[in-house]
């Protein structure tokens, strides 16, 4: 008992030496697609891409929230809730810093009960890097979300009345994006028109210039430390690879990797260009494309049972009718529900479940080089702009 106390005692006394390691961000700001959102587009009337239906969000909020997920999405973890260690004593627990940024849970940007002291996540799923992503869909596009941040901080701005504070607030806040698997899987990939005319190279460059643009304003309305998710596995999706088997290839669709590939090639230059250009921002680069395939080809090792079935829906990979949705009479598949989700690596046939967000959210808070650079999420938050 004694030692204990002792033990509790040094403990506590490091804990105070590692003051500095703590999160300095005072705010979160997220932007991008579904693999971020919080729900925004249950506040868009009409907005056709909408998750806002069982079994979506059945493991944590045991409730739909508009997430594109059974749970959390990386955007929550990185806030809140993303749990610090596993040791059974309290004491440790002290001991490690917690992995998140500790505010509140953020809110969809477009909630009329969003209290923006904290952040918010503007992210919205469908929507792109190009205006013209999804727009049919009524998606809250980049430019768009990026419009509402703008008029946010002057909001913010004012309340505080002082410049000066407005301004640190917005530098040292953190500033996550994650877009262009929309631009490339829907508007080009799945329009033989537009390929005809246009080469992936030519495409992506296209995207890589409305991210600069993206980019840039952040930094314009005070934006000085962000890190960027670049694109995941977009060929291995259970809806790719439904794609794929269409087209007699077996496995990924090899053209929706590399299309990824060439962006994720494009955004890495575009990164080190702006990291030159603007000398007080800080940009970290989170390689989701390498997390993902070192969690794809560890597989079990992470428990999952399939990676590449979704655990929600119907037909072939569980890609042939999305998740929630009815199935057409007579449809020769068994439909999934969404039993076990922490078994698999895709929740629905495009994204992945909550367990698997939590791995890739684990690297990019704490991993190296290979995972995210040229900090990480952890050395990020601790940073004084
Ligand atoms: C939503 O759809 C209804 C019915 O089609 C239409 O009357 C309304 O104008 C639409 N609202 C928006 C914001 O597009
Ligand atoms: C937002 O939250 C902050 C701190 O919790 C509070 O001071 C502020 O009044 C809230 N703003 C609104 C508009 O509710
Ligand atoms: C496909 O691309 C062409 C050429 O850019 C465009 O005119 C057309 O509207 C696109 N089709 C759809 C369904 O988006
Ligand atoms: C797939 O293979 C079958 C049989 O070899 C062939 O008839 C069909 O045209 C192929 N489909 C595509 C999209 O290449
Ligand atoms: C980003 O935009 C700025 C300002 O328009 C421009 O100077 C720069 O060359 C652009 N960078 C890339 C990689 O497009
Ligand atoms: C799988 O993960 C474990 C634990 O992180 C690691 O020790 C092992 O090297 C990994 N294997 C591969 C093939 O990445």
């Amino acid at each position: 008992m004694f030692r204990f106390l002792i033990a509790a005692l040094l403990v506590a006394a490091a804990t105070g030496a590692l003051e500095s390691e703590r999160s300095v961000v005072p705010a979160l700001f997220a932007f991008g697609d579904s693999l971020l959102d919080a729900g925004n587009n249950v506040y868009i009337a009409n907005s056709s891409a909408r998750v806002d239906f069982p079994p979506y969000g059945e493991t944590f909020f045991h409730r739909p929230t508009g997430r594109f997920t059974n749970g959390r999405t990386i955007a929550d973890f990185l806030g809140k809730f993303a749990k610090c260690c596993s040791f059974p004593f309290f004491v440790f627990q002290f001991a490690t810093s917690a992995m998140h940024l500790g505010l509140p849970l953020l809110r969809p940007s477009l909630d009329p009960a969003a209290n923006f002291s904290k952040g918010a996540n503007f992210a919205s799923g469908g929507s792109g890097l190009l205006e013209s992503t999804s727009f049919d869909a009524g998606v809250f596009s980049m430019s768009s979300q990026i419009k509402q941040f703008s008029q946010v901080a002057s909001k913010l701005t004012k309340e505080m009345g002082n410049a000066a504070h407005a301004k640190q607030f917005l530098s040292q806040a953190l500033y996550i994006i994650t877009s262009g698997s929309n631009d490339i899987g829907i508007t080009y990939l799945e329009n033989t028109t537009l390929q005809q005319t246009v080469k992936p190279q030519e495409f992506v460059q296209g995207l890589i210039h409305e991210y600069n643009k993206t980019i840039l304003a952040l930094h314009r309305l005070g934006a000085r430390k962000m890190a960027i998710f670049e694109l995941g596995v977009l060929g291995c999706t259970p809806f790719s690879r439904l794609v794929a088997s269409t087209m007699n290839e077996t496995g990924c669709l090899t053209q929706a990797n590399q299309m990824g590939v060439l962006f994720n090639a494009n955004l890495e230059q575009l990164v080190r260009d702006l990291r030159s250009q603007l000398p007080d921002m800080k940009i970290a680069l989170g390689k989701t494309l390498n997390i993902f395939t070192g969690i794809l080809n560890n597989a079990t090792h992470y428990g999952f049972a399939s990676t590449t079935s979704a655990c929600c829906g119907a037909g072939p990979f569980n890609a042939g009718v999305s998740c929630g949705r009815k199935a057409p009479p007579n449809y020769p598949y068994k439909v999934a529900t969404g039993k076990k989700p922490s078994r698999f690596l895709f929740w629905d046939r495009v994204h992945p479940t909550e367990v698997a967000y939590s791995l890739v959210f684990k690297q990019l808070w704490g991993g190296d080089l290979g995972a995210i650079e040229p900090f990480n999420l952890k050395q990020l938050s601790t940073m004084i702009d």
